[in-house]
């Protein structure tokens, strides 16, 4: 029998790619990958402990209150957690989910659609194209330019143009990611002025992804969070997955702020949307309180990794004659290594993998079109950071001398 499937779950029959393939016979052989993109929390040596995690068995767990944007108590023990950080916000405006991934989607549905859509950075984390393409949105492109040793800027002409050029207005909403994955970068304030600027103009809401907002390279790289934007119509997502280290909870929130009347109509219809879906658990939601008493110390924990990891990297393969380049990064779990082109990137990868047993994302996964490049996990062991990428830079070495 032959069944009709709908055009926007075709990527599900889309083949493996050679280098997945390559992956696949390894793990299949019980040969180690040595993952230098790895960029699960807890499966390196972040993750908590099981008794950390024991008070999620509490007894306010046997009743079910379902409320659209999640239980009160618990959109007030994130409110007070931000208001640590300055970032304040009534419980009201929180929206609670099971993911950011999650919330794009709720968000694609409240502001799309189909065929209309959103405007996304490039490079990117490539999981946009499902998301949109799942809720029948089409992805934009806005780039992302690179100038060393800066780092990396919005690319704000093309930005305009694009919207400029959308005669039938099917732009509904730019995205941002605050620092973007896998550039690092955040917006600068120039940029954020234009953003809003444009957004204003054309009508278009904002959704800024803050998922690794918390993660700077340093303490004194320039950032300045979404949260409370009231010029223009404004969702800022964040969750437990990445700030806490705890994508296996599935608890993540969008913020929203902005004019009030278009707030209150986009909540009423967020309502609805979440509402009909009631995707997070009540046991997560109560033991907020308890696993906030515990971010500090996991964001300790983990920035100081970041921060070793990144030194190491740019120690290991910059300096000297190096032909390899760590671009400049300001946060998150990321760092871009742009190496020389002996060969094309794919094939520098499966080669990598196949004599080194090194596993590395290329450039082309988040939709880098020029050169050659890695993402390099910034979370991973320091030992094996220091490790890997030392053999990744005897690779080329090889490379270059065969
Ligand atoms: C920038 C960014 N936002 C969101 C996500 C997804 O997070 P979640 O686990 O909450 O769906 C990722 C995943 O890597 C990401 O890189």
């Amino acid at each position: 029998m032959s069944y009709i499937f709908s055009r926007r779950s075709n990527a599900g029959e889309i083949e493996p790619n050679e280098l997945s393939r390559v992956r696949a016979r390894r793990h299949g052989f019980g040969l180690p990958i040595k993952d230098l993109s790895n960029t699960n929390p807890t499966k390196v040596g972040l993750d908590w402990k099981d008794h950390d995690l024991i008070s999620l068995a509490t007894k306010d767990n046997v009743t079910y209150d379902p409320e659209p944007r999640g239980l009160y108590r618990a959109r007030e023990a994130i409110s007070d957690h931000f208001a640590l950080y300055k970032r304040n916000m009534h419980p009201d405006n929180y929206f609670l989910c099971a993911s950011t991934s999650e919330a794009y989607s709720w968000l694609f549905k409240l502001l799309c659609d189909p065929g209309d859509a959103v405007l996304v950075p490039k490079p990117g984390y490539p999981l946009f194209q499902h998301l949109a393409e799942l809720d029948s949105v089409q992805v934009l492109a806005y780039r992302l330019e690179y100038a060393h040793p800066s780092g990396w800027y919005v690319n704000l002409d093309e930005l305009s143009s694009v919207l400029a050029a959308d005669r039938e207005k099917r732009i509904k909403a730019i995205v941002i990611i605050n620092p973007n994955n896998p550039t690092g970068s955040y917006i600068r304030k120039t940029e954020r002025t234009t953003i809003i600027g444009l957004c204003e103009k054309y009508g278009l809401a904002l959704i800024a992804d803050e998922v690794f907002f918390d993660f700077p390279i340093d303490d004194n790289i320039e950032r300045k969070t979404f949260v409370g934007e009231d010029r223009v119509l404004t969702f800022v997502l964040d969750g437990l997955s990445k700030r806490m280290g705890l994508p296996q909870l599935k608890l993540a929130w969008i913020t929203l702020s902005g004019p009030n009347q278009e707030v209150s109509r986009a909540k009423k219809r967020l309502d609805l949307i979440a509402d009909t879906f009631l995707s997070v658990s009540t046991p997560i939601m109560n033991a907020l309180p308890f696993l906030f008493e515990h971010e500090t110390a996991f964001l300790c924990k983990s920035l100081s990794r970041i921060r070793e990891n990144y030194a190491s990297y740019r120690e290991i393969l910059t300096g000297g004659t190096s032909p390899h380049r760590v671009l400049c990064c300001q946060g998150g779990w990321t760092a871009l290594i742009e190496s020389p082109s002996f060969f094309e990137e794919d094939r520098i990868a499966q080669r990598l993998l196949e004599e080194k047993g090194i596993f590395a994302q290329p450039g082309f996964f988040f939709d880098i079109d020029n050169g050659v490049h890695f993402a390099f996990s910034l979370i991973i062991p320091s030992i094996s950071a220091f490790r890997w990428c030392t053999e990744y830079r005897h690779f080329f070495e090889a490379l270059e001398n065969s």
